[in-house]
């Protein structure tokens, strides 16, 4: 089973992808790791993210046991991580060179262990439109823009990361506009894809009605 989560930042989809990866025992790709890993290379090698040619090298160059060591970088999750994964994933060529990694992943669903899963959910922008549009089921999950700049302001307190609430919320504007205006994969939903508006929901509301489908779904297969 493939099922894809997509919206915008802070919406909530990788809580609900744990929550789903874990009932159904499915593995889990946060492919917006991909792109802040290109975007903490870019940090690192001390050149601007805008900086294409030098984008799509590391880009390129990829892999995804490169990407979980990044991931130990202590911008990865901030804000800098996450302008720069942003700003990285509006060049075409750089989308275009991280596509097949995100693929793979699907056609040899593994855990962190190696061990064999039963499939998997992705969590991004474009995954059900882009990475893998015949997933079973696809989900868009978002929420106001103010909601989500709420819960990122928490999760930066409980994570020690110095940001303000209007600083969180403008940046949280500005890459909803990035991010939907950008020429490849701009962020939509799929035509077929579930709207799951988490505003005023608590994450277990959010996860039952997901299960409520995905219940559905699996009874219609087995009939
Ligand atoms: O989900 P995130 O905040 O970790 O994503 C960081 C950035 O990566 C986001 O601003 C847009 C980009 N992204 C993308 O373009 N396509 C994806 N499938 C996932 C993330």
């Amino acid at each position: 089973m493939i099922i894809t989560i997509d919206g915008p930042a802070s919406a909530g989809k990788g809580t609900l992808a744990g929550k789903i990866a874990q009932e159904y025992k499915l593995t889990y790709f946060d492919t917006g790791m991909v792109y802040r890993a290109v975007g903490i290379e870019t940090l690192l090698a001390n050149v601007p993210a805008e900086d294409e040619v030098v984008a799509e090298r590391f880009a390129k160059e990829l892999t995804f046991s490169k990407m979980m060591d990044l991931a130990q970088n202590p911008s990865f999750r901030g804000p800098e991580g996450g302008k720069r994964a942003s700003i990285v994933s509006a060049f075409p060529s750089v989308r275009a060179a991280l596509l097949k990694m995100q693929q793979d992943f699907y056609k040899n669903p593994t855990f962190a262990d190696g061990s064999k899963a039963q499939g998997v959910v992705y969590d991004g922008r474009d995954t059900g439109t882009v990475v893998c549009p015949q997933a079973d089921i696809k989900f868009f999950v978002t929420a106001s823009a103010e909601e989500r700049a709420k819960r990122r302001y928490k999760e930066y307190q409980t994570k020690g990361i110095t940001s303000s609430y209007e600083e969180v919320l403008r940046d949280i504007i500005a890459r909803d506009k990035r991010d939907s205006e950008r020429s490849t994969s701009p962020l939509k939903p799929a035509a077929d894809a579930i709207i799951l508006d988490t505003t005023h929901l608590s994450i277990e509301e959010v996860f039952e009605k997901a299960k409520e489908i995905i219940d559905s779904h699996q009874k219609n297969l087995a009939i």
